[in-house]
């Protein structure tokens, strides 16, 4: 394992395609593989944040402002020195494996995330500072306070927010791996390519245009293998992938459309599901798998 923990980001310009999803198992399956696994929630409707957590948890983590909007208001509204790494939350997980949680942290994001956002544009454009300058400043604040976070884990997931926030664009031009969550689609991927040619193909030395450390790998969502717009789409991405000139990569595992998946986002009241009784055969099929590339892609086979 290397000293430095891996930056993940899961984005894609769209909404509802699976990224949260994609984030939970993955990071779910890492921790279950025994990695140090934090996440941190980029998207303003929380979602990561309350599968992770639950409501009543992430309720009291936002009313006593330990979130990153909590965070990004205080450093760079009210120019306080806040401490990020106070408002990380350790042992989040509701899921059990081998008898005890999964070691799983969190950094939550709340719903007041876009508007802190937008006020940070305001106060900063206020204090004459140029866009540019702003980009610069976000880029400098994710290297000395996000990316530090990274030693103390093996693999640091965010979770990015659809169309391209400020934070999320900072996240995918610094992280090791950007995973874009694809339904196999016509409207899925028509904002793929989009995505694909704002990020990577806009890029130059100033802060908000560093390009990616490498192209996007596209992990297919949803998939329906009896759909014929899943199959033809399916081979357009592969066939897009492979040409000389291709914007990304694509993964090899697909993840399926299944109520398993989708219900193994809903925080349980209850008693407390274990990793395999929640995956059931998803782990081998699908979580292993995934887990293994994701693993040779950012540290070889
Ligand atoms: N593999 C899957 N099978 C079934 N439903 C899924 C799957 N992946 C996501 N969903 C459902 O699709 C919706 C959007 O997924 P989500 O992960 O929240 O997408 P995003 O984060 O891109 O907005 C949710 O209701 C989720 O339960
Ligand atoms: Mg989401």
């Amino acid at each position: 394992m290397s000293v430095r923990g891996k930056l993940i980001a899961v984005a894609n310009m769209k909404g509802g395609v699976g990224k949260t999803t994609t984030v939970v198992m993955l990071a779910e399956a890492l921790a279950a593989d025994g990695a140090r696994v934090l996440v941190v929630d980029l998207d303003p409707q929380a979602s990561v944040s309350v599968c992770l957590a639950g409501d009543a948890l992430l309720s009291q983590m936002i009313t006593r402002g330990r979130t990153l909007e909590a965070y990004l208001a205080l450093k760079l509204i009210t120019r306080h020195k806040p401490d990020l790494s106070a408002r990380i939350q350790s042992g989040v997980s509701l899921t059990v494996h081998k008898n005890a949680p999964l070691s799983l942290s969190l950094l939550p994001s709340g719903p007041h995330l876009r508007l802190v956002e937008r006020e940070i544009l305001y106060e900063l454009t206020e204090r004459k500072f140029s866009m540019h300058a702003i980009d610069e400043r976000l880029w400098k604040i994710f290297h000395e306070d996000f990316a530090p976070l990274a030693a103390a884990y093996d693999y640091v997931f965010f979770d990015c927010a659809p169309g391209i926030s400020p934070m999320t664009e900072v996240a995918v031009r610094a992280a090791d791996l950007v995973l874009v969550a694809s339904i196999p689609d016509f409207l899925s991927t028509y904002g793929l390519n989009a995505f694909v040619e704002t990020i990577w193909r806009r890029s130059g030395r100033q802060a908000n245009h560093i390009k990616p450390k490498s192209a996007p790998y596209v992990v297919v969502t949803r998939f329906q293998a009896q759909v014929r717009q899943h199959q033809q789409t399916l081979a357009r991405l592969q066939a897009e992938a492979r040409a000389e000139d291709a914007g990304f990569h694509l993964l090899e595992t697909r993840i399926p459309q299944a109520a398993a998946l989708a219900e193994a986002l809903v925080p349980t009241d209850g008693a407390l599901p274990t990793f395999s009784a929640k995956y059931g055969a998803h782990v081998p099929n699908v979580l292993i798998p995934l887990v293994a590339e994701v693993k040779e892609i950012l540290h070889g086979p």
